[in-house]
């Protein structure tokens, strides 16, 4: 048989979802799973994009231009605008989600080998967009302790070699619900721009910071407009996941001309989905504000359910809609997969994401967990008392 490629064995298999055959296996059994381990939003799509959907006047599905509709890059451009970030529709390009402009991103700044600095726990598929884009991450470890902050630019300095090409960012921060400090992005700049790197700011879950906080977003550097790639998407925002909008925006023309290259390659992004996004663009920030108080009360219930937990010191997510943790548990996948195996509380089980899969680090992570608030606060709560009583009856502790 021919080999496969050496591409082929670099990819991964999502951590998220190894566990979904022990999940279905308990639901068989009439145990109840409450699936803390993926970040699909569990909330109804607006019905304003659906009444959109359903409203368009379309009698030919042709393909749309490669860079995006005209109307679908307007409303990114006015979306943007109302965060006070300036990217005209000529300089967004719209993609198939997030995923497709990251992966745009690092093919075009970044290949044969090249490195991209990236803050782990990271978003797991960053790996798989960097092995299809020959791309060695070099990971910038993270701590439970700190917060998940990296507070000291040396960190950032000693990672930095000939062959660093870009700085890759995710802000709020997927998996660790992190919200990088005004210090923390000045030091991202100063490192960029005194070893000439891009920085790809992967911004998907912007509206969602707790606390009365908001995001900084890396475009407020001007001096760094020419470096800057910003990633975006309508997925997590609007819970629109399925609609596969996202794009790419930089005031960068070569970046903007070469990424256009890949567009045209790929044809074009799905013409109804495109045009069903533009009134929520347009319109939705109140919308993405309600969820915003929503996931902060469920990150509230998360918090205050691993707080009781005896032996834990929980981490207080600052955004997203995720918080990683430390268990008292040397394996958390051996953990994960006896939960969804063996054990039950009042007939329900949880299903946590290891964290050992958001490390680019082999060995990392191993007594760590993500839990994503998909569910209402009365089922996280439960969830957390699963947990405690899990955590007490595991064996291998
Ligand atoms: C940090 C981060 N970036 C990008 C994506 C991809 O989003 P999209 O659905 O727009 O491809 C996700 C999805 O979970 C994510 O968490």
């Amino acid at each position: 048989m021919p080999v496969l490629s050496p591409k082929s064995a670099k990819l991964q298999q999502s951590p998220i979802r190894k566990l979904a055959p022990l999940a279905r296996n308990a639901e068989a059994r009439g145990t109840e799973v409450i699936y803390l381990n993926i970040g699909q939003p569990d909330m109804p799509t607006p019905p304003e994009m659906i009444a959109e959907l359903h409203g368009l006047a379309l009698n030919r599905l042709a393909y749309a231009p490669s860079e995006g509709l005209p109307e679908s890059r307007e409303a990114w451009s006015a979306f943007f605008a109302g965060w006070g970030i300036d990217f005209s529709p000529d300089e967004i390009l719209v993609t198939a989600g997030a995923s497709e402009a990251i992966t745009f991103a690092l093919s075009v700044v970044a290949g044969g080998g090249d490195e991209v600095l990236v803050f782990e726990p990271c978003y797991t598929n960053y790996l798989s967009f960097a092995a299809q884009a020959d791309v060695k991450m070099v990971p910038i470890t993270l701590k439970v302790e700190d917060g998940y902050h990296f507070g000291d630019i040396d960190r950032l300095r000693k990672c930095i070699t000939p062959r660093s090409r870009a700085i890759l960012l995710c802000n709020p921060s997927n998996p660790t619900g992190t919200v990088y400090t005004e210090s923390e992005l000045e030091a991202v700049a100063e490192i960029a721009v005194e070893h000439d790197l891009f920085v790809i700011c992967d911004e998907v879950y912007r509206e969602f910071v707790f606390d009365s906080g908001q995001v900084r977003s890396f475009t407020r550097f001007a001096d760094l407009a020419q470096r800057i790639i910003v990633v975006d998407s309508v997925s997590k925002r609007f819970n629109a996941c399925g609609v596969r909008i996202g794009c790419l925006a930089t005031k960068n023309r070569e970046i903007l001309d070469v990424t256009l290259r890949f567009c045209q390659a790929r044809l074009s992004v799905a013409t109804a989905e495109q045009l069903m996004v533009v009134p929520m663009l347009e319109n939705g920030r109140s919308y993405s504000e309600r969820l915003c108080g929503e996931y902060q009360r469920r990150r509230d219930a998360v918090f205050s359910g691993l707080s009781l937990i005896y032996g834990l010191e929980p981490h207080r997510s600052e955004g997203s809609f995720y918080t990683m943790t430390r268990l008292p548990i040397d394996s958390c996948e051996d953990f994960a997969a006896w939960l969804l195996r063996d054990f039950t509380h009042e007939k329900s089980t949880i299903c946590l994401a290891p964290g050992e899969g958001f490390y680019v680090t082999p060995g990392l992570g191993t007594d760590e967990v993500r839990i994503a608030f998909m569910y209402d606060v009365a089922t996280l709560k439960r969830a957390m008392r699963i947990l405690e009583a899990a955590i007490k009856a595991f064996p291998e502790r």
